[in-house]
């Protein structure tokens, strides 16, 4: 079965702390929090958000239209003790022809170094190779981001090398690090 198939039922996971969902119209208070922080945004590629229009316009509208052909694999990530959503994560791209997926992920900057990316992220990473029977899960980060380098590294992931000049961010090419796990090493960690 297609992985779209499956990403039209977008499941929901819960952990010790969080609760992975889909985003919803309701949650723009919080998801414009921390797209509108510059600290945020700065190794992404898409910039600061503006006003909440443009969170609407750019991220929520998308991801729920999205979510009916399955195309769109993002989960809001909510703190449950806070009943907020504090980031997303998402299966970014994926390709059935070859059994893989590429993650992402976003934190409101509150929330950051308590652990909360690598916990729900590990919810998706289990997604991939159980459910959609993924042979390989990806991710990239700049090559200066310490904290998402080091969230892969926790999930176990490998570091495969360096994309010379890979993504054009905030007006300058930039090296993208690039961390894999793969069926076989997620099944003899889990
Ligand atoms: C990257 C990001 C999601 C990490 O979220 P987080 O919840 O803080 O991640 P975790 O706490 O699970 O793990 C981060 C680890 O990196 C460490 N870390 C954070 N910044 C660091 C830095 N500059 N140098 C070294 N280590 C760093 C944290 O201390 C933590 O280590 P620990 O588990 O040993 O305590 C968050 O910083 C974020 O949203 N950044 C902006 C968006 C972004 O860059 N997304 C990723 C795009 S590839």
């Amino acid at each position: 079965m297609k992985i779209e198939s499956f990403l039209k039922e977008v499941p929901v996971f819960e952990t010790e702390r969080l609760l992975l969902r889909k985003v919803g119209l309701t949650d723009l208070e919080d998801v414009f929090e921390f797209s509108s922080d510059p600290e945020v945004a700065h190794h992404m590629t898409w910039e600061k958000n503006s006003s909440k229009e443009e969170t609407l316009a750019n991220f929520l509208q998308p991801a729920i239209e999205g979510y009916e052909e399955g195309q769109s694999g993002v989960w809001a990530i909510v703190y449950k003790k806070h009943d907020k959503v504090i980031g997303t994560c998402s299966l970014v791209d994926w390709s059935n022809e070859h059994h893989k997926a590429e993650i992402g992920y976003v934190l409101n900057k509150k929330y950051w170094g308590a652990g909360f990316a690598a916990e729900a992220v590990k919810e998706v990473i289990k997604y991939g190779f159980n459910t959609l029977k993924l042979n390989r899960m990806e991710g990239g980060c700049d090559i200066d981001n310490f904290g998402s380098e080091k969230v892969m590294l926790k999930l176990g992931m490998k570091f495969e090398g360096v994309l010379r000049k890979n993504e054009f961010i905030k007006g300058e090419f930039r090296d993208t690090k690039m961390f894999s796990i793969l069926k076989d090493e997620f099944e003899s960690t889990n």
